[in-house]
């Protein structure tokens, strides 16, 4: 193995979140309120299944164990699955996981998983229909729930699902949220409505820190689950009555970024060392040939021996990532 990722303050990144398209067809109002638009009238060029390959594989060379494919929604690349393959046949990559919307999921789950899919997180804000039209802009829900149906049934033993905090949209509906996890093994993740570039009103008016959520867990019985040392920044809590688990993402508190993980690739391959604030390392000319590989490695490390410590969110920097689809959240 290579010299492993790591960056100046001794976090390791045995993590890579690989977004292989900006295109979503849903419309959260938190990140594409508007629906998907091309940033140029040309149609981008995402990576190709060859360059995801190569870009997976020189992570995988230098200790990257896991890797999330992301979007936009993931799905909607027709090779989808071919790029799961593609993943999971890199030697040292354990865990294949997504983030999706749930669209595609209920027919096409087990395919998925036949390709090696190990994980799987779906998002869902609201347990009612009306509401989960609203903040999404489609009318899918059961389409969604069907899908973690599917998965169950497809042989994955835990569903992740997300959930963004919505002050006076969801985060009314927490005992809906915690009836629903009692017999279902759900890892239910609160995440705290992060602000970006595009956003004007929604964030002041829908910010809701995920504080109140932790005390009213911790007053009900809800125990705070022990990190192990390659866990993300979510705080686990568990409960002897429950069968699911509640995750909350909290990105404004102190200490967030002290346990990151991950580094991220851009769908047009540029690494990014955060969520937020920078422009990304280009990577796309060390992707068109195996050869290039060595150069590859050497320009990632190049680029990490830049990554600041903190985003520093909780010191009022906004971080400018115009939405989180383009990123991959
Ligand atoms: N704040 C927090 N989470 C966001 N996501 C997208 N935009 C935001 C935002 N502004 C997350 C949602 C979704 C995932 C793909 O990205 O949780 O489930
Ligand atoms: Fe699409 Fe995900 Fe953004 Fe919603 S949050 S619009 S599903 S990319």
């Amino acid at each position: 193995m290579a010299k492993q990722f790591e960056d100046n303050y001794h976090r390791k990144f045995y993590y890579l979140r690989l977004s292989v398209t900006d295109v979503c067809n849903f419309k959260c109002t938190y990140c594409l309120p508007d629906g998907y638009h091309p940033q140029q009238k040309k149609k981008p060029s995402f990576l190709t299944l060859e360059e995801i390959q190569r870009v997976t594989g020189a992570f995988a060379q230098c200790g990257t164990s896991k890797v999330r494919i992301t979007g936009g929604e993931p799905s909607l690349r027709r090779d989808f699955t071919d790029i799961i393959r593609t993943v999971a046949e890199q030697p040292g990559i354990r865990k294949v996981a997504t983030t999706t919307n749930g669209y595609r999921m209920a027919r096409h789950v087990h395919e998925w998983r036949d390709a090696g899919l190990t994980n799987i997180n779906v998002s869902v804000d609201s347990l009612d229909p009306k509401m989960f039209y609203q903040i999404t802009g489609e009318n899918m829900f059961n389409q969604v729930m069907e899908g973690i149906d599917a998965a169950f049934d497809a042989g994955f033993e835990q569903v992740k699902v997300n959930t963004v905090l919505l002050k006076d949209l969801n985060s009314q509906q927490l005992p809906q949220f915690l009836n629903w996890i009692k017999t279902r093994p759900i890892q239910l993740r609160f995440i705290e409505l992060m602000q970006t570039g595009e956003m004007d009103q929604l964030f002041n008016k829908h910010h809701v820190s995920g504080v109140s959520i932790r005390n009213y867990l911790i007053a009900n019985g809800w125990v705070l689950k022990l990190k192990s040392n390659n866990d993300g920044p979510a705080q686990v809590f568990c409960h002897p009555d429950y069968q699911g688990e509640i995750g909350l993402i909290m990105p404004y508190e102190k200490d967030f970024c002290k346990s990151c993980n991950r580094l991220r690739v851009s769908a047009l391959g540029k690494l990014h060392l955060c969520l937020f604030g920078e422009h990304g390392v280009d990577l796309r000319d060390l992707l068109q040939q195996d050869e290039q590989r060595d150069e590859l490695i050497a320009r990632i490390q190049g680029g990490l021996a830049e990554k600041a410590v903190s985003h520093f969110l909780d010191e009022g920097n906004t971080g400018m990532t115009p939405n989180l689809a383009s990123i991959g959240g």
